[in-house]
């Protein structure tokens, strides 16, 4: 494993050099800038918005979620059951971790960035290429799931209420990642718990991510173009709009909606419906005037688990079968690259 540049934070660059011109590591190739007038950025209005809530027919909502997820691979979700302050408190321990703690105390915190996904406060990928673009992005990565793997003592110990918001949240994401997973296996005409069975324990991180604002937003990227690699990511983010889509070779912005919870389907949710539903490809960029929070709560199989096409979809099979472990160690390996990792494993 190659590591790429110095482990500095983006947020020390950011209140250092208030200013002008951000460092050349940082700065993307002109194809990838999101001022590249050809991925004008459209709002999202055409994005789905999806309301879980209440006595809903079962068979038309999983038809607006099998549309949603055939179409995009993303989708808002609105009455999900997730209480609103809950929701609230999780952005507001995340911004005062970032903004009100001193950099010395946050780097206590600090990942093992020779490791890929290691627990802790980060900043950019990892990737082999030593030409690599730099993200303007500084994050904390929390295990939370299985219960094995929580250790809320690695966490920020301020504010207070920081580790148990961690822990409230993350037991709710993962109660709405279930249930969106089995509404998507009943939208295929598969038994409601075929993905959450493929998928076997789940493997939940939260990632907490922030953007600092960037003296040069049209040269940088927040988060490189990827699409996530595991089943299914639930996403919120602070009133600062910056996540996008891709959508028919353009760039579509994510509005923040407040309280709604944004969905992502990854790689495996690909592979496992063959293709029918397709992940999403996404990234963030930067903003001139603010820095920007969001909370992404992913949702993988154990390392050991081996996804494939779900018998009978849409036959023939269109992608091998993958062993998760092996997915995740090529995409650090290769990095994205442009391209999508799924491709590789077309058939
Ligand atoms: C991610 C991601 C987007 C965002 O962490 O995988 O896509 O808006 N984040 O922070
Ligand atoms: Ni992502």
């Amino acid at each position: 494993m190659e590591v790429v540049g110095a482990p500095i934070r983006v947020q020390s660059i950011a209140e250092k050099d208030l200013k002008l011109e951000v460092p050349p590591q940082y700065i993307q190739p002109p194809e990838n800038r999101p001022s590249k007038p050809s991925n004008g950025n459209a709002t999202d209005h055409k994005i789905p918005m999806i309301n879980l809530g209440g006595d809903r027919d079962v068979n038309l909502l999983c038809k607006e979620i099998g549309s949603a997820c055939s179409e995009w691979g993303a989708f808002h979700v609105i009455n999900h059951g997730v209480s609103t302050t809950l929701l609230d408190q999780i952005r507001k321990v995340g911004s005062s971790f970032f903004e009100d703690f001193p950099m010395t105390e946050k780097l206590r915190y600090a990942c093992d960035s020779t490791s890929p996904a290691s627990e802790g406060y980060g900043s950019r990928m990892l990737v082999a290429s030593d030409d690599a673009v730099l993200d303007w992005r500084d994050y904390f990565d929390h295990h939370t799931f299985p219960l094995s793997r929580r250790h809320p003592s690695r966490w920020p110990h301020f504010p207070p209420n920081y580790r148990e918001v961690i822990g409230e949240y993350s037991d709710n994401m993962k109660v709405l990642a279930l249930k969106l997973l089995g509404l998507i296996s009943t939208s295929l005409g598969l038994s409601s718990s075929f993905i959450e069975e493929s998928m076997g324990e789940v493997y939940q991180n939260i990632t907490v991510s922030y953007y600092p604002s960037c003296p040069q937003p049209e040269l940088t990227l927040g988060l490189q173009s990827h699409s996530d690699m595991g089943f299914i990511t639930l996403l919120i983010q602070e009133n600062v709009a910056g996540l996008q889509v891709s959508k028919n070779d353009g760039w579509v912005t994510v509005n923040p909606v407040s309280h709604a919870i944004f969905v992502i389907l990854g790689d495996q949710t690909e592979i496992i419906t063959n293709g029918v539903y397709k992940s999403a490809v996404h990234r963030a960029i930067t903003n001139g005037e603010k820095a920007r929070l969001s909370v992404a709560t992913f949702h993988d199989p154990a390392k050991t688990v081996s996804v494939s096409p779900a018998p009978g979809l849409q036959p023939p099979p269109k992608y091998h079968e993958v062993v998760y472990g092996d997915y995740v160690q090529s995409w650090y390996t290769k990095g994205p690259n442009g391209k999508r990792n799924i491709d590789a494993l077309l058939i």
